[in-house]
């Protein structure tokens, strides 16, 4: 069986991005990574990206820009889209196209907490909980069928940086349990939903 051949979306930090790098690299994710996607020309995930060798792509998100995206995705066969970190909605007709080979982490519990700044939204709110879910994408913003997530308590000292670095540590174990799922073929998107193993999950798997 071929490898499955991922690309990756970031605008930022990138430290997710390193940390699927890293688990290829030690085997845990038996794919590859065939580009990196930012629309952020200065993103320190392009110089972690080209630190592996990793071809990298910048793309001008200003104005309608998905033609410009489809040509750059037709250079390659992509089985994932990896959404990682990656700050722009994506338009409806890319969505359209790559439906169930696209996933996204995000930082809350969704559904709670869509959008962003969900560590100051979480802080602000009486919640006892905050984490990380990993989802399908489809074009309601973080509303896709949630794979699976991780939780942590919100502690009375807690500001918005440590939860950030706590949340940051919850989706270095998440994001690369469902790529591999996927890589596995046990994660699917129909109409909406997520099945495993051909059921179709009720409520997310959670990660203990
Ligand atoms: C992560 O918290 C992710 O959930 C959100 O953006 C952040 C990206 O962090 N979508 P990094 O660039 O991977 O460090």
């Amino acid at each position: 069986m071929s490898r499955l051949k991922s690309i990756v979306f970031i605008s930022g930090n990138g430290s997710n991005l390193q940390n699927i790098i890293d688990n290829i690299a030690s085997d845990y994710l038996k794919m590859d990574i065939v580009a990196v996607i930012s629309n952020n020309a200065n993103a320190q995930g392009l110089v972690r990206a080209k630190a592996s060798g990793i071809e990298t792509i910048v793309i001008d998100t200003k104005d309608k820009y998905v033609d410009k995206l489809l040509v750059v995705m037709d250079a390659f066969e992509i089985d994932l889209i990896i959404l990682s970190g990656f700050m722009k909605i994506l338009p409806e007709e890319f969505i359209k196209k790559y439906y169930g080979k696209i996933i996204n982490i995000h930082p809350s519990l969704l559904p709670k907490f869509k959008g962003l700044d969900t560590h100051k939204k979480v802080l602000a709110s009486k919640e006892e909980y905050h984490g990380a879910s990993v989802h399908f994408v489809t074009s309601k913003l973080d509303g896709g069928p949630i794979i699976v997530q991780g939780k942590t308590k919100i502690l009375k000292n807690d500001d918005e940086d440590i939860l950030k670095s706590r949340i940051h540590k919850i989706e270095y174990t998440i994001f690369p349990l469902a790529i591999k799922w996927f890589i596995e073929d046990h994660i699917k998107q129909v109409s909406d939903r997520c099945y495993f193993d051909n059921e179709v999950l009720e409520c997310p798997i959670e990660h203990l």
